[in-house]
């Protein structure tokens, strides 16, 4: 399979707003991003997100009560750094431009844009940008400007800078909408040469501070006050380059010294070796449609965008792309993202889940205050572990969040074996969310039956709130205490006293195996459906029918309660269960379930759609997979959700990436054996995509009538591979 030199320009993009090609066109390598600003006219102090850097303010709540989530926690929206401002030699500011092109190479993530720049009395020139951002340089940012003459062919005078926000004049400010700027955080600047600006920034609450570094990599050249000469009628080029800080790193760098170590061109060759080893990790064709072979790519490209590599951070909601959900790190992670993650990268993986394992202190001080006496509750939304979420109903009771981050844990283990991370940090993780699970439950004597239940809880479904034994959450906590036991048997294996350490006895692993055996999952004899809780089923419909899709979302017309009053589902709940646990049902009642969820669900949440896809691909209806897999992959090129201008869907592009894999190649991993099902629509000719899994890459080929596996690089796997039921050998190609 070769790469294919794949860009995003202008042209695959529907909507062409601005704030929206921002988002589409933003650079991230997981420390920080920089969107898309129009370098004139664009906003000079908003436009770059750094990933955890945040602010805190007091949650104000009409009616507080014990428990509540106490801070916000808002992801720092800073400066601007592609911001330019160019005037002639008569004062003349150029303050209108357009974007006539824009193109981003998903190969080696360049983006070259053309602008069209004017000033009020006429005049115009060119200017081309290119943007690059450090990938193993994590730090840096690059930027060529090339300054070319339309009409206008005298002197010009360019100045740039890091933009100090004016904040003395918005934190006076009555309006009301703006009480959450006093979290503007202090900044400073000044120049340490001509060419050299440092721009520190410090939260006011966190205190915590980041440095940037903007200097010119175009020798002799005045950041403030450069003079360039049209006159000769050719291009002139300027080249900036900007050192991001980390959060809290001491102000000790040389900046001067690290800038010469990193030139353009340098910085170039950094992004391209970064993604030539993305692609060669998990390159995906889809042949017979390039628009969404495009797609899928671009998913794919920001999804690694996206990725905090610290260990410190996570994948916010909306990546590096928004300031959307502000820069909250979700379940998202592991139930959409991680997988990709766990399959192509296992290193980030791990970064990943250890980042959660460092918020457990925080987890266990939920856990209590949730009145939970062991055990540890992951916050729903966060980024320094601390809930953030103001609205429980839909926020703190998805207690699902602690199941998921267990499940993930498993699903790390299962394919890497690394039980070394397992000691350190995911054992305790699984172990403090099954007794969570443990003293929130109760028994609860139906009949002869004693079922094990969980009472008032919200399930992934955001329509329906605080509702007993949610199937889902159910279901997940069900596998949560099953995993504690096989996990603690693994540890056992290795070290007879290796449970020593996390005061666990074999009876206590009998306890847990008994509430497993016990969790009680609702299911409905007369429709032979799993519920999606005890009063969904009995609820009015909402009548999707009669809605009108200025209806839609719901959640922007509709108060919370009359919508969960009704039957109405914003995503997929109960059938994400069925996808990730294929063995609990038969295919008739997956195909029962999917038809009646189906009917109300309304898919107003971006997290919905790849899971209807991947389970109709399961259940053989390739054509029906094919179209929610179409959503999915496009979802923030033609601005479905109508909000890309905040973000993208992170989660989503996960999804689409597992509505690729899981879906279209039935790929799941049981009992040491990865499988492959062929369920290729008939719109694909063929999808061909590489996975790396421990130190080999595999390579899966399918057409309507072949499915190929082979080994691309590193040893032939010892996992065993199934392909459309039946045990395949490997074999290497060379
Ligand atoms: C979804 C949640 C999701 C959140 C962040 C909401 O709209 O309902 O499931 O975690 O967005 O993406």
């Amino acid at each position: 399979m070769t790469i294919k030199n794949y860009h995003l320009t202008l042209r695959d993009v529907a909507s062409h707003d601005a704030e929206y090609l921002e988002t589409v066109f933003s650079l991230a390598n997981g420390h920080f991003g920089v969107r898309a600003n129009d370098p004139i006219m664009g906003n000079p102090i908003t436009g770059t997100l750094i990933n955890g850097f945040y602010e805190t303010s007091p949650i104000t709540y009409g009616e507080a009560g014990i428990g509540y989530a106490q801070h916000h926690q808002t992801i720092l929206n800073l400066p601007d750094l592609r911001h330019l401002t160019i005037l002639t030699e008569h004062g003349h500011r150029f303050t209108k431009s357009r974007r006539t092109t824009a193109n981003l190479d998903l190969t080696s993530g360049l983006l070259t844009e053309k602008y069209t720049l004017e000033t009020m009395q006429g005049e115009s020139i060119y200017l081309g940008v290119q943007s690059v951002i450090g990938q193993g340089q994590q730090n840096f940012w690059a930027v060529s400007y090339t300054i070319t003459p339309e009409n206008y062919q005298g002197i010009l005078v360019v100045s740039k800078s890091i933009a100090v926000p004016a904040e003395a004049e918005e934190l006076k400010s009555a309006d009301p909408r703006k009480s959450r700027i006093a979290g503007l955080p202090e900044c400073e600047s000044d120049f340490i040469t001509q060419d050299l600006q440092r721009y520190h920034v410090k939260t006011r609450r966190t205190q915590e501070s980041v440095t940037m570094y903007l200097g010119s990599l175009t020798p002799n050249c005045s950041l403030l006050r450069q003079p360039v000469d049209l006159s000769d009628g050719r291009p002139h080029v300027l080249e900036y380059e900007v050192y991001v800080g980390d959060v809290g790193e001491q102000n000790t760098i040389d900046p001067a010294a690290t800038f010469l170590v990193n030139s353009w061109v340098g910085l170039q060759k950094d992004s391209r070796d970064f993604w030539d080893d993305v692609w060669d990790r998990s390159e995906v064709t889809v042949s017979g449609n390039d628009e969404l072979n495009l797609a899928i790519y671009y998913n794919v490209f920001q999804l690694n965008q996206a990725a905090g590599r610290d260990g410190r951070t996570n994948i916010a909601a909306k990546g590096l792309s928004g300031s959307g959900y502000e820069g909250h790190y979700f379940w998202d992670t592991e139930m959409y993202m991680l997988p990709y993650f766990i399959y192509t990268n296992q290193p980030m993986a791990r970064q990943l889940l250890f980042y959660r394992f460092q918020t457990l202190p925080q987890a266990r001080m939920r856990a209590r205050a949730l009145g939970v006496d062991n055990g540890a509750l992951f916050a729903w939304r966060t980024i320094n572990g601390e809930e953030a979420s103001p609205y429980f109903p839909a926020g703190t009771a998805q207690y699902h969040i602690d199941a998921d981050i267990a499940y993930a844990v498993g699903r790390y283990y299962e394919i890497t074996r690394d039980l070394d991370f397992i000691i350190q940090c995911g054992f305790e993780m699984v172990l403090e969310t099954a007794r969570f699970w443990e003293n929130f439950g109760s028994w609860n004597q139906v009949d002869t039956t004693s079922r094990f239940e969980f009472h008032t809880v919200t399930g992934p479904d955001e329509y329906t709130a605080l509702v007993n034994n949610n199937y889902y959450t159910n279901r997940l906590a069900k596998h949560n205490f099953n995993l504690v036991v096989s996990l603690a048997h693994e540890i056992l294996a290795d070290d007879p006293n290796g449970l020593e350490p996390f005061g666990l006895s074999e009876a206590d692993l009998d306890v847990f195996s008994n509430l497993a055996d016990h969790v009680y999952l609702p299911y409905s004899r007369e429709l032979r459906i799993n519920e999606q809780d005890d009063s969904f089923l009995n609820k009015p419909r909402w009548p999707l029918s009669k809605s009108t899709p200025e209806n839609f979302p719901l959640l922007l017309h509709y108060h919370p309660l009359t919508i969960y009053r009704y039957q109405v589902s914003k995503q997929a709940d109960t059938l994400l269960a069925d996808y990730l646990f294929p063995e609990d049902l038969s295919l008739d009642q997956l195909k029962r379930e999917y038809r009646y969820y189906e009917g109300v669900t309304t898919h107003d949440s971006s997290l919905s759609r790849s899971i209807f896809s991947i389970l109709a691909a399961r259940m053989d209806d390739p054509e029906k997979a094919y179209r929610y897999f179409m959503d999915t992959a496009r979802m923030d090129l033609v601005n479905l959700q109508k909000n890309t201008a905040d973000g993208l869907h992170l989660a989503n592009l996960g999804g689409s990436w597992l509505a690729l894999v899981a879906g279209f190649s039935g790929f799941y991993v049981q009992d040491e054996v990865v499988h492959f099902n062929n369920h290729l629509p008939q719109e694909i000719s063929e999808l061909t995509y590489r996975m790396k899994i421990a130190e080999s890459v595999l390579e899966i080929s399918l057409t309507a009538t072949t499915t190929n596996v082979t080994v691309i690089s590193g040893p032939i796997p010892t996992y065993g591979v199934s392909v459309n039921g039946e045990m395949i050998s490997l074999v290497k190609v060379s």
